[in-house]
C-alpha cells in the first residue's frame, strides 16, 4: 500500500502520517511507502516503512509526490479560510489550481497503466451557508459565503467528475471545524474555536470574538483522522456519482465549550476575554451549525464523542507538545 499526503506538514497531515507510522498497515495491507509533500519539507515520523518527505508547490506538483503505484492520496494542501478571503489570488491558485494538479497527476498514473488512486479530499463546512438554527440534510445545496468555501465546493465537483471519468476514485469529506487545534493560532477564521480552549489550558489568555451562545459544527482531531482514514479505505461503490459527504460532527455553543473545559480544568475559562470581531463573526456567521450526516453514518463513519472528551483528548495528545513547541519558538 503506497500512500501520499499532500499538505503532509500541516495539522491533519501530520496526524494522519503519525497514525499510519504507528500502525504500519492500512486497509488491511502493509504500508510499503509514504510520501509527505508540503511547501516546506515535512518532518518524517518514525516508521517501519520508507517515508519520503518533499517540499514544493502543489500547483507544480512533482511526479515524486505521487509516485507510480500510489494507492491512496490525502489531498489536504490548502490556503485556509481567512487567508483565502484576504488574498483572493492565492486562495484561488492553491485551492483550485492545486486541485487541478492532483487530477493531472492521477491521469498520469492511469495513463501509465496504474489503477485510479483513491483521493481523499478535505472540503469544509464553509462551503455551505445557513442560519444558526438550521440543520442541513445531506442533499442541502452548497451556497458558500466566502471564497474558501466556493473553492472547496468547486474542487469537490472537479474531483467527482474526475472519478466518473476513471482518473481517480475520490471521496470528499466536508470537515467541521476541527477543534482543539494544537500549536499556535492560525489564519483560519475558525482559529478562535481552538484558541479559547488551547490557550487557557496553556495558562494563556484568549479572545472570543462571538457571543457565548454562538453555535458551531465541530469535530475533534482524533475523529477527523478516523474519518479521513475511513474515506481512504471504504468501498465507494455505494456513493455513485455523489462523491461528497458531511461527517457526523457535533453542534455546540461556544459557552458550552467553555463549560466543558471548566469541567476538566476548573476555572480555565476565566482566561477567555470577550472581544467582538465583526470581520471574523461575518465569516463564521454564515457557516451552518448542524448537519444530519445520515449518509456518512450509513457509510460507516464513526459518530462523535461529547466535547468534554475532546478537551481531555487534547490534554492527552497535544498539550505538552504544544507547550514545548511554543516555548522553543519564544
Ligand atoms: N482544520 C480545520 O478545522 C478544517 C476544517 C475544514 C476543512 N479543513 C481542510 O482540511 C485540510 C487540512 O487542514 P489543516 O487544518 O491541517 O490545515 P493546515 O494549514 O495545517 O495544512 C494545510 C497544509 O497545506 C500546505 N500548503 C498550502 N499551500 C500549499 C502549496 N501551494 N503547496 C503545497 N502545500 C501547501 C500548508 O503548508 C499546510 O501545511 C485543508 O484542506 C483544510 O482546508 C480543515
Amino acid at each position: 500500500m503506497k500512500i501520499s499526503i499532500l499538505g503532509g506538514g500541516g495539522f491533519l497531515g501530520r496526524k494522519i502520517a503519525d497514525r499510519l507510522a504507528r500502525e504500519g498497515t492500512y486497509a488491511g495491507r502493509p504500508i510499503t511507502g509514504l510520501t509527505l509533500f508540503d511547501m516546506h519539507q515535512p518532518p518524517a515520523p518514525a516508521a517501519g516503512f520508507p517515508v519520503t518527505c518533499l517540499a514544493g508547490d502543489i500547483v507544480d506538483l512533482p511526479e515524486a509526490a505521487m509516485p507510480a503505484g500510489t494507492d491512496v492520496v490525502f489531498h489536504l494542501a490548502a490556503v485556509v479560510s481567512a487567508q483565502a478571503e484576504a488574498d483572493y489570488d492565492l486562495g484561488r491558485r492553491v485551492n483550485l489550481r492545486g486541485t487541478d494538479a492532483v487530477v493531472d497527476a492521477c491521469r498520469r498514473l492511469v495513463a501509465a497503466g496504474g489503477k485510479p488512486p483513491r483521493v481523499v479530499f478535505t472540503s469544509s463546512v464553509a462551503s455551505f451557508s445557513a442560519t444558526q438554527t438550521d440543520t442541513l440534510a445531506d442533499g442541502a445545496k452548497q451556497i458558500p459565503g466566502n471564497s474558501y468555501g466556493a473553492q472547496k465546493a468547486a474542487a469537490e465537483l472537479i474531483l467527482a467528475d474526475a472519478s466518473r471519468r476513471g482518473f481517480m476514485d475520490a471521496v470528499s469529506i466536508r470537515l467541521p471545524t476541527v477543534t482543539v487545534r494544537p500549536g499556535r493560532p492560525n489564519k483560519a477564521a475558525s482559529s478562535f474555536f481552538s484558541s479559547i480552549v488551547r490557550e487557557p489550558l496553556l495558562g494563556l489568555e484568549a479572545e472570543l470574538p462571538v457571543p457565548d451562545d454562538f453555535a458551531v459544527w465541530v469535530c475533534s482531531p482524533r475523529r477527523a483522522v478516523d474519518w479521513l482514514l475511513h474515506a481512504g479505505a471504504m468501498d465507494t461503490a455505494a456513493m455513485g456519482l455523489d462523491r461528497s459527504l458531511s461527517p457526523p460532527g457535533i453542534r455546540i455553543a461556544v459557552g458550552e465549550m467553555l463549560r466543558a473545559m471548566d469541567e476538566v480544568r476548573q476555572g480555565s475559562s476565566a482566561l477567555v476575554r470577550r472581544v467582538a470581531d465583526p470581520a471574523i463573526a461575518a465569516i463564521v456567521g454564515t457557516w451552518p451549525a448542524a448537519f444530519t450526516a445520515k449518509r456518512a453514518l450509513a457509510l460507516g463513519f464513526v459518530p462523535h464523542e461529547p466535547f468534554v472528551d475532546v478537551v481531555r483528548a487534547f490534554i492527552e495528545d497535544d498539550l505538552e507538545a504544544t507547550r514545548r513547541e511554543r516555548n522553543a519558538a519564544s
